[in-house]
């Protein structure tokens, strides 16, 4: 079967996926700074799952059936306070560095962010859905390989409803691992313009992520400016991360 290689840039366009048939194709979401960068890092510190939450209503409402599980997630790029959820403060906000063994280790995190939590739902009906970032990537390109899904459809999930450029290096990065097996399908222009720009920052990915408009954000918060280069790093986890047909993320096998 000929193979298909596609990165969607920006919010307007995974809004859009309910209308494709997603049946054959492995979607890999991207939110570098911070959602799946710092799913990631829950599952790699020993969270036994994490609950994509598209909304806080929605997060709560799992909270709610289930009392023992932990409340995450941002609005603005904070920790969801009281004044948002009619006087319930979340336990964690979105920074991977919070999400230690002593906090998440064993515990299943409900969790809702502004765009990366959303993008992932949106991949919902795919044949597979993963989430990538620098921090696992490697074993996201092993995983895929191993399984050479036809159809791979990488997903940026942005800044509110613009594209975020260090999702797009992140994806560019994914590319680049597996452009030997994807090269002679149907790639899209988008997964060339999305590898040809990590190539040319890959040397100073700091740097280039820094500059992004949520990596100007970050920095210029003093709790929150050491997420950027948490998330720069490459392969400090070496696990795939699979959203599953119940909703819930984990390690992959
Ligand atoms: C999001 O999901 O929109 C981001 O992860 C925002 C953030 O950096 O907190």
């Amino acid at each position: 079967m000929p193979t298909t290689l596609e990165i969607l840039f920006a919010p307007a366009e995974f809004a859009l996926l309910g209308q494709r048939d997603l049946r054959q194709t492995v979607c890999v979401v991207f939110d570098v700074l911070r959602a799946t960068s710092t799913m990631v890092t829950a599952l790699g510190n020993g969270a036994a799952a994490i609950a994509p939450a598209a909304e806080i209503a929605e997060a709560l409402g799992i909270r709610q059936r289930q009392p023992e599980v932990l409340l995450a997630g941002e609005r603005d790029g904070v920790r969801i306070e009281g004044h948002l959820t009619g006087g319930i403060g979340f336990d964690l906000g979105n920074s991977p560095r919070e999400f230690t063994t002593a906090r998440v280790g064993g515990r299943t995190v409900a969790m809702t962010t502004t765009n990366g939590t959303r993008a992932l739902r949106a991949c919902a009906p795919a044949a597979a859905v993963l989430l990538g970032s620098f921090l696992n990537l490697r074993a996201t390109a092993e995983f895929i390989e191993r399984q050479h899904p036809p159809h791979l459809l990488m997903v940026c999930s942005g800044t509110l409803e613009q594209t975020a450029y260090e999702d797009v290096l992140g994806a560019g990065a994914l590319c680049d691992l597996l452009w030997p097996q994807y090269e002679r399908g149907a790639v899209s222009d988008s997964a060339h313009i999305a590898r040809r720009l990590f190539r040319i920052e890959q040397d100073d990915l700091l740097g280039a992520i820094a500059q992004s408009r949520n990596g100007r954000r970050l920095m210029s918060n003093p709790d929150l400016r050491d997420d950027v280069p948490f998330c720069v790093q490459r392969d400090r986890f070496g696990l795939a991360a699979e959203m599953g047909k119940d909703g819930l993320v984990r390690i992959q096998g």
